[in-house]
């Protein structure tokens, strides 16, 4: 595909505002739709489309906005103290935007709006030399947008806020989008001869509306073709909504590379998270931040892996938690177990139930199948660690190492007090408690209580 170029344009991302109905301390742009800020969705929208600029206008805990963006993407920053309405939101950038010919305002709070559509919206304004452009959806439920006033011809002819609306035009189901692009030049003249005489005494953006038309410019309102894109976030329900959308968006995309998801409804798949073909992804499973799976998994019913490199061939049982780990191919893992950050296994290892590894590398087709504590730790290939081995790392100040070689058996019940290696080819008693460094070769036990029979033992009898 041949990038887009948008030179002459810059964007607008509109996001001063307080987001007061989603009742938190996080500024509402920030808030998070898998695993992004709503904020980042738009402006990763924006980005491929290769404008010449973005300015983000930014106002309530603007400090907070900046940090959370802080080297993800070149923009630049305006501030606007009072949030005085949209149009006085634009009007702060007519410095930024001094080069351009046509500026695209879009606002930060709408996560689903997609490159392609900003792209059609562009191209059609500049190829049909447009004044101004705006997209519009038509809804079932138009209410708190701000509704498209027409001609019998189907002319635009204004934006109407719902709270300046007549009963008449609240039953116009058109609404506007509040994405705009619109003609440099136009866009400050116009937005000069606005006023805030209106219900809620804001500079509005779409108020430039009325003045282009009375003045025959070249204005056209388009119905967008999947409203959803145009969903602005307002309040935690339509966090929810937005966010589930989003997600059948991204499953429906790895649907479409060969990966298969059972009961797709109760799966949380982030944005990051790459997954290969031919791999399952079962009921209730979580797979989040930057995780990668590869080619032929089968992961869940609720497995939960953040932060996580899986190689092709793996199988993730359920319950299993994942953070920060890397897993080999042909590797297996759960139900029930705990990879912590570090855990590092090598291919076709085997970590069953109830064991935590964390900070260790498991060499080459060894297992740890039960109920086992593998820490600061770096196993061989080969090795088995029966059923409750301990690596005992902690002195309840520092952490200590144990260093198990190639082929050794470690017998059930054995607690290896670290700092402690273990010679290639060892075999461990079981419920040994391994104090010193083990010899290669051969069996090592520490000494065991010796064992007593008492005949006439009799168990307590229920009273
Ligand atoms: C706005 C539009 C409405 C449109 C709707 C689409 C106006 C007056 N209304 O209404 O026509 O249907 O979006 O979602 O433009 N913002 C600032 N500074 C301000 C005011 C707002 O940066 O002074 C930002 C907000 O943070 C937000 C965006 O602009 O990201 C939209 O503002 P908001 O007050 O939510 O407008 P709506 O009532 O949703
Ligand atoms: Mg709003």
């Amino acid at each position: 595909m041949v990038p887009y170029n948008f030179s002459l344009t810059q964007a607008i991302v509109l996001a001063a505002g307080k987001g007061t109905r989603m009742r938190s301390q996080t500024p509402k742009v920030l808030h998070d739709v898998l695993g992004r800020s709503m904020l980042e969705h738009v402006l990763d929208a924006l980005e491929t489309l290769n404008v010449g600029g973005i300015t983000a206008v930014v106002g309530h805990a603007s400090d907070q906005v900046k940090e959370a963006l802080k080297g993800k993407h070149q923009l630049t920053w305006v501030q606007q103290e009072e949030q005085l309405g949209t149009g006085h939101a634009v009007q702060l950038c007519t410095s930024s935007c001094a080069n351009a010919e046509h500026v695209l305002i879009v606002c930060g709070d709408t996560p689903l709006l997609r490159t392609e559509t900003l792209a059609a919206l562009l191209q059609e304004h500049i190829a049909e030399q447009r004044d101004i452009s705006v997209l519009s959806a038509v809804l079932d439920a138009p209410f708190g947008y701000g509704r498209i006033c027409r001609d019998e011809q189907g002319h635009l002819l204004n934006i109407v806020e719902e709270k300046d609306a007549s009963e008449e035009e609240r039953r116009i189901s058109e609404v506007s989008s509040g994405i705009f692009c619109v003609r440099r030049e136009l866009l400050f003249r116009y937005l000069e001869q606005t006023d805030n005489h209106n219900e809620q005494g804001e500079y509005y953006l779409p108020a430039i509306v009325p003045l282009a038309v009375a003045d025959g410019a070249h204005v056209q309102a388009t119905v967008m073709s999947d409203a959803d894109e145009m969903m602005g976030v307002n309040n935690r329900t339509q966090l929810r909504e937005v966010t589930e959308k989003m997600q059948m968006r991204i499953i429906r995309a790895w649907e479409a590379e060969g990966v298969s998801v059972e009961q797709a409804h109760t799966v949380r798949i982030d944005v990051a998270v790459h997954v290969g073909s031919d791999t399952v992804i079962r009921a209730g499973s979580q797979l989040l931040g930057s995780t990668h799976i590869g080619d032929g998994c089968a992961i869940g019913p609720y497995a939960i892996i953040a932060s996580s490199w899986v190689d092709d061939g793996v199988q993730i049982h359920a319950f299993s938690h994942l953070q920060s780990a890397h897993v080999s191919t042909g590797s297996q893992v759960g139900p029930y177990a705990r990879l912590r950050p570090e855990a590092r296994l090598a291919e076709g290892v085997k970590i069953g139930n109830f064991v935590e590894v964390k900070k260790a590398v498991i060499g080459e087709g060894s297992k740890v199948n039960h109920l086992s504590y593998v820490g600061d730790s770096d196993v061989g290939r080969d090795c088995n660690l029966g059923a409750g081995t301990i690596t005992c790392n902690y002195d309840g100040a520092n952490k200590h190492q144990t260093v198990i070689g190639d082929d050794v058996f470690v017998g059930s019940g054995t607690r290896l007090i670290a700092p402690v290696q273990v010679g290639k080819g060892a075999t461990i008693g079981a419920g040994s408690i391994v104090t010193q460094d083990v010899k290669a070769g051969g069996l090592t036990l520490s000494d065991r209580t010796e064992q007593r029979h008492v005949k006439d033992w009799k168990r307590a009898v229920k009273k």
